[in-house]
């Protein structure tokens, strides 16, 4: 079962409630697979031979398969996630939890909801899947014949390409044994003689049982940084105008390849600011982050960039226009930016911290016509994730992006870092407060309507 480690995330709190409620029923299932254990009373499902058996869905047959495409990225031996559920032992073991934690859509971890467009990356079970998992559960958790090729739910992992450059820490970052949530940052400098086109950039941890998430800036100090096409789309809407490309990590997602032909330019000379998020540790630990780049083979002719808007934008129109949560209330934001150009959208990044609720972004075509982009109803600080569009979308020049969401600074909210709560203004750090929409773009071409990401690294 979990490590205490785990215990200060959202899933812990469904979780203890479930435990406690459970406690008993976990007992019936471990004695019963204890008596299944004892070969003599065993029937052909691995389950005693008292009726019939539904053998009409198996570990080997169905359950095996879903678990390897939608958990075993991060619920596998070194991966993030508490429990391993690579074999039939363990997933049958905790199968009663799995029943709770995949009805309730708690796992796989995903926030957005169906009011948007379609990711790519998107980490749900179908209706179907769970159908499945409740009936093999229902019908007693039959084995089946281990059928060939399917020894056991392995993840399908291809060895991918060799990263071309790879970047090291000078120091290594120390998680302290103390249970508590840890913030760290680093800097990764680099210098060549050319402008590499980059197709994919991964963050990689040594501790990916207490590694949750990582964001990471990277920057040029050369005037070049910002490579020939400064197309774009109002360089007001950038902080920082050496920043060349933002982007996120968790343990389970990897690293994903831009489509043929788009990609960015890294600067001669600069570096990779990284914030790493490390979840609580019982025990002192050490970690040092690798950050891989990968150049493109064919060349970059649709050079990709960011688009970040924030409450912090005076471009953008707040309103209520002071950005400020009163302690013991919920406050509204919304945040709109007129589109200057036309763009094409590939990836949207929604980002709050620990007081966020709801967020919703949704775009305003210069007809007036609203449609959703992003819905997330229950904002979770812990799933930061950067999602990959189905197919890219062209956002037209006046169109207005508008950013709805909602704050919870009562003591209601679990993860409220100040008790009691305290007024929250604006600021970087975990315990301030920020509203932001992120959006990887290109400039717009006809037919970018029909662009994928790759589904293969
Ligand atoms: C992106 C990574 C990821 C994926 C994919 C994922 N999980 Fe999890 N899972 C976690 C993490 C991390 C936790 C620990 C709680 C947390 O951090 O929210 C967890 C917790 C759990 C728990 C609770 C275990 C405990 O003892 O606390 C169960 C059960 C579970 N996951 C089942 C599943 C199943 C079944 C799937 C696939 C259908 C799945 N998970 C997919 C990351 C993942």
């Amino acid at each position: 079962m979990a490590s205490p480690a785990f215990f200060n995330f959202s899933v812990s709190r469904h979780l203890n409630c479930f435990r406690a409620i459970t406690k008993f029923a976990f007992l019936i299932v471990l004695a019963t697979l204890l008596y299944s254990c004892n070969p003599d009373k065993r029937g052909p499902s691995g389950r005693p031979n008292s009726g019939q058996v539904d053998t009409s869905i198996s570990y080997y047959h169905q359950i095996a398969a879903i678990i390897a495409t939608r958990c075993l990225s991060c619920h596998s031996e070194k991966g993030p996630g508490p429990i391993n559920l690579a074999s039939y032992a363990n997933v049958s073991f905790n199968a009663e939890m799995i029943r709770y934690v995949i009805n309730r859509r708690i796992m796989p971890p995903w926030l957005a909801d169906e009011h948007g467009w379609d990711f790519a990356n998107k980490r749900v079970l179908s209706k179907q899947e769970i159908g499945t998992i409740n009936k093999w559960i229902d019908n007693g958790l039959y084995k089946g014949d281990s059928i060939a090729g399917v020894s056991q739910a392995k993840r399908l992992i291809t060895e991918g390409p060799k990263p071309d450059i790879v970047l090291h820490m000078d120091k290594h970052f120390f998680i302290k044994g103390d249970n508590k949530e840890s913030f760290q940052k680093a800097t990764f400098k680099f210098e060549s003689d050319s402008l590499f086109p980059v197709c994919a950039v991964e963050i990689v941890s040594k501790q990916l049982k207490v590694a949750h998430h990582a964001s990471y800036a990277i920057k040029g100090i050369s005037k070049f940084s910002r490579s020939a096409e400064e197309f774009l789309l109002g360089n007001d809407l950038f902080h920082d105008s050496s920043v060349v490309m933002i982007g996120g990590w968790a343990p389970g997602a990897g690293a994903t390849r831009f489509p043929e032909g788009f990609g960015f330019f890294l600067p001669k000379k600069g570096e990779v600011d990284l914030e790493f998020h490390y979840g609580p540790s019982p025990v002192d630990l050490t970690d040092s982050i690798e950050v891989d780049i990968y150049t493109a083979r064919k060349p970059i002719t649709r050079s990709c960039t960011f688009i970040s808007i924030s409450n912090g934008d005076s471009i953008c129109r707040l309103s209520p226009p002071l950005f400020e949560i009163q302690p013991n209330s919920f406050q509204k934001f919304t945040l709109q930016y007129t589109v200057k150009k036309d763009f094409t959208v590939l990836a949207v990044g929604p980002h709050m911290h620990y007081l966020g609720k709801s967020y919703h972004a949704s775009v305003i075509a210069p007809d007036g016509q609203e449609s959703s982009i992003i819905n997330l109803a229950h904002w979770n600080f812990s799933w930061q994730d950067q999602y990959l569009c189905q197919t890219f979308h062209h956002i037209e020049k006046g169109s207005v992006l508008k950013v709805e969401a909602e704050f919870d600074n009562t003591k209601d909210n679990l993860r409220n870092p100040s008790n009691p709560p305290k007024l929250v203004r604006s600021g970087w750090e975990s315990k301030s407060e920020m509203l932001v929409f992120i959006l990887l773009v290109t400039q717009y071409k006809l037919g970018d309507e029909t662009i994928r990401w790759n589904s293969e690294f």
